[in-house]
């Protein structure tokens, strides 16, 4: 099949919109587009190197009932690979089934995607706030993994920042001395610092988002988590991508932030979710169906 141009002429999409980002407060063009299908197969449409980021949460060690289901996962993350451009970034959200022990899919999956290529760039935590998986003879579990993959070394890094608890001007130690005696020197503390690779949501209507139609699929994750790696990996007009949306929390994301983005999944009902979820917000996307 004839592989697809992304990046479509502007004036020539039905499914562009012009939305204010937020960030900069400038008008923004940028274009959206769901596909139904398995994503291997949609993935092998879409050119080399033409996507400059995707945030994903796959479907993990068969915890849930989706709508037709297949995770042939070497494919996907080859194809993943071949997709992402140079200096692009995979982030890729998943857990571990935990029966007993953990099933530890999380892990085999992060050396995979090294054995083919990505540098393991970041293992982040994604922290729920609340929800947490209680366990009788462990401690609570609270986290999935947010493995930030990169296609060398990532072309964007937007880090994002938290207030410091002090700021302004101090007597701060300096050239510390091996009596013990301490100097002081009047120095300023930063208002802001990089926030840690923790991060924490909240879950649930109103944490996770406030869209009640996300909730008709099961496992929705919290739309800040795909903002915040779509502000930190990513800029305006940049191709932004989403293998396995559900829906359409990146998509949402993405497009409310100027970034174009094309979503997939298998089921025709969460594309349909997704679809209605973004013409909620005013955002336009083009519906392709396999
Ligand atoms: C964890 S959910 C993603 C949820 C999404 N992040 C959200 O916020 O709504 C995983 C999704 O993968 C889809 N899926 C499973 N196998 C797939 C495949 N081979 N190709 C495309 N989508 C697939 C499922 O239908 C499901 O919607």
């Amino acid at each position: 099949m004839e592989q697809m141009e992304l990046t479509l002429a502007r004036e020539q999409r039905a499914n562009s919109n012009t939305v204010r980002e937020p960030a900069t407060g400038k008008n923004i063009e940028c274009a959206g587009k769901l596909m139904t299908g398995d994503c291997v197969g949609r993935l092998r449409e879409l050119a080399d190197a033409s996507a400059q980021l995707v945030v994903t949460s796959p479907p993990y060690d068969q915890l849930r009932e989706y709508n037709g289901y297949s995770f042939p996962f070497e494919d996907i993350a080859q194809e993943l690979y071949r997709v992402t451009a140079d200096g692009g970034v995979v982030v890729w959200v998943v857990g571990d089934r935990i029966r007993g022990g953990r099933s530890l899919t999380s892990f085999r999956q992060a050396l995979t995607f090294q054995q083919i290529g990505f540098s393991a760039h970041d293992i982040m935590i994604y922290q729920k706030k609340n929800t947490p998986f209680m366990r009788s003879n462990a401690y609570t579990n609270a986290y999935e993994f947010m493995f930030v993959l990169s296609k060398g070394k990532p072309a964007t890094f937007n880090p994002l920042k938290v207030p410091t608890a002090r700021h302004g001007m101090e007597l701060l130690t300096h050239n510390k001395l091996p009596d013990g005696i301490n100097k002081k020197k009047l120095g300023e503390l930063k208002k802001e610092k990089t926030r840690t690779n923790i991060w924490s949501y909240a879950v649930g209507l109103g944490g996770t988002t406030r869209d009640r139609i996300a909730f008709q699929h099961p496992a929705v994750f919290p739309e800040k988590l795909a903002e915040d790696h779509i502000l930190s990996w990513s800029k305006p007009g940049d191709l932004v991508l989403d293998p396995m949306c559900g829906s359409g929390t990146t998509g949402k994301m993405a497009l409310l932030h100027g970034r174009d983005f094309i979503g997939i999944d298998i089921s025709a009902e969460y594309i349909e979710i997704a679809r209605q979820r973004l013409e909620m917000h005013g955002l336009k996307v083009e519906v392709e169906y396999d």
